[in-house]
């Protein structure tokens, strides 16, 4: 038996309504137009979130809207407090957090504390002062290596490819210090030894939560605080982009947990929000350090994302997550996809199979105990799209010297209706900021709706019943014996979950079927296919 205690000793257990959450995560940029100049925004939001209660979400987390050049498409904020105009204003913003807490959504938010955007005010102010100066300390500038200073202070790359270093001309015209940036050049780090930056970032957790905003999710989470002296990688192999070794100077360091303390002191001002972290961290116990109780409430758990479609590989990966989290009486978290990996359909195979799969692994994840993430168009099966080279946008196409096509194909917009691109992502006025797929008629909204066998509906089911019946309470969860290739587990409120990971239909346990992934063969569970009983 896995135990999971849910208690957690400060939080009242009415403003803890995300502990069995189900998250719909938003990439605003595809999600819907409602301007017709091709990406997505607030008032399109706001036009689909009828769409989004029909499914059954209980909160959205939207990807960054704030102001920004849109060098990582947002993950660049150029001012942290104030909606950016590509997504509409501050109006737009309140009034999709009105309509969504009508209808019974809350509303999440990313922040992104690890750096802001070159086009930042502060980071204008430091490439204007000079070395030494305290608009250059909220930053890193270090002196480069070498003679001159023309070798990057270390050796550590960014996480999208190249030096995590830029060097300055300064205000002279001489080529002068280095910044550090663990991703994007457009990226600047922040220096959150500065007690300015820690502050900064108080003001706009308070900002959006005065505007009645139920949380955030913390980019970078495990990344915030660097390391003394700032030592070199003892890997920096170039072909692990967007991945990190353990014992990675770049992350994970204790440093982290202050900045998270803090955090979630002015989060305890606003009873009722939340903060999830995207923390990175293999290993089990450092990881829950990151979600003890006086630190984030949640923590992204990527370890669904990287198994395999292998019952041995999934179950790990459950007994990890619930084994991380449970040493400190913290909630797990389930996440099969985002913005920044591949989808679970072409993860698991593409095609048919891939998106057998994928509907199998979405009713193992529902069936989970804790709260579960929905990344926008999982609920569709979307595969990711192919793309031709001169449509790739994401910043690391580029930096990686056209190696990497990074995360482009799992971000097309969402598919609502019609025969064919854009099928009502937008009028048509502006072609999509990246190119639908022409085969994608069979994926909308509009045709999977009334569609019982649909992916959509599947999901509807799911999260319906998930939410209604009592059988899906109970935070500990019993494996039961099965064939190879299978697994099967039952929580204590009484729901079982069965998964045939296998070539051959198997027999279920026993109990009554509430709803499968796919057809029964012959009273049987088929291949790649998952079912709930109680
Ligand atoms: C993680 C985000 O999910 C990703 O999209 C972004 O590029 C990096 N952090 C940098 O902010």
């Amino acid at each position: 038996m896995t135990e999971v205690d849910l208690a957690h000793p400060t939080e009242d257990s009415a403003d803890a309504w995300w502990r069995d959450a189900v998250v719909y995560q938003v990439y605003p940029r595809s999600f819907a137009d409602s301007d017709g100049d091709g990406v997505g925004d607030l008032a399109g939001i706001r036009d689909k979130l009828g769409y989004l209660e029909l499914l059954g979400v209980d909160a959205i987390w939207l990807s960054p809207v704030m102001r920004s050049p849109m060098a990582d498409h947002g993950y660049d904020v150029a001012d942290p407090r104030d909606i950016d105009p590509l997504f509409g204003d501050l109006a737009d913003f309140d009034a999709l957090v009105a309509e969504a807490h009508e209808r019974e959504i809350r509303v999440t938010m990313d922040l992104v504390p690890n750096h802001t955007s070159d086009q930042h005010a502060w980071f204008a102010e430091a490439l204007a002062a000079s070395p030494g100066s305290p608009a250059r300390a909220r930053y890193y500038f270090r002196d480069g290596r070498g003679e001159g200073g023309t070798e990057p202070p270390n050796n550590w790359r960014s996480m999208f490819g190249g030096p995590a270093w830029t060097r300055v001309t300064e205000p002279d015209g001489s080529l002068g210090q280095w910044y550090l940036h663990l991703f994007a050049s457009e990226q600047p780090d922040l220096n959150w030894d500065n007690p300015e930056v820690s502050d900064d970032l108080a003001r706009t957790l308070r900002f959006w939560l005065d505007r009645g905003i139920d949380g955030f999710r913390i980019d970078v989470a495990h990344g915030l605080a660097k390391p003394d002296q700032l030592p070199d990688m003892a890997h920096n192999d170039e072909s692990e982009l967007l991945d990190s070794a353990e014992g990675d100077p770049r992350f994970d360091q204790d440093g982290v947990h202050e900045i998270h303390r803090n955090i979630r002191k002015v989060l305890d001002e606003y009873p009722g929000s939340v903060a999830v972290g995207e923390v990175w961290v293999d290993d089990d116990e450092r990881f829950g350090d990151y979600v003890r109780p006086d630190e984030l409430h949640l923590a992204f758990n990527f370890r669904l994302v990287q198994a395999d479609f292998d019952a041995t590989a999934i179950r790990e990966a459950i007994d990890h997550s619930i084994r991380a989290v449970g040493r400190v009486g913290a909630t797990p978290t389930w996440t099969l996809s985002n913005h920044d990996v591949d989808r679970e359909v072409t993860r698991y195979g593409g095609g048919a199979v891939g998106r057998d799969r994928a509907r199998a692994m979405a009713l193992v994840k529902l069936a989970l105990p804790g709260v579960a993430f929905l990344y926008n168009g999982s609920e569709l099966g979307l595969p990711n799209a192919d793309l031709p080279d001169e449509a790739l946008r994401d910043p690391m196409w580029e930096r990686s010297g056209h190696t990497e096509r990074g995360r482009d194909a799992c971000r097309i917009p969402l598919p609502w209706e019609g025969t064919e691109p854009p099928f009502g992502f937008t009028d048509g006025k502006s072609a999509p900021w990246l190119p639908i797929p022409t085969d994608w008629s069979g994926l909308t909204v509009e045709s999977q709706l009334e569609d019982l066998d649909s992916t959509l509906t599947l999901y509807r089911s799911a999260l319906e019943l998930r939410a209604k019946h009592p059988e899906f309470s109970g935070a500990e969860i019993e494996w039961y014996g099965s064939p190879s290739e299978c697994l099967a587990f039952r929580r204590a409120g009484g729901v079982i979950c069965a998964l045939n990971a296998s070539a051959e239909p198997i027999s279920l346990p026993p109990g009554t079927l509430v709803l499968a992934s796919a057809p029964l063969i012959d009273g049987k569970l088929a291949p790649n296919a998952a079912a709930w009983l109680v």
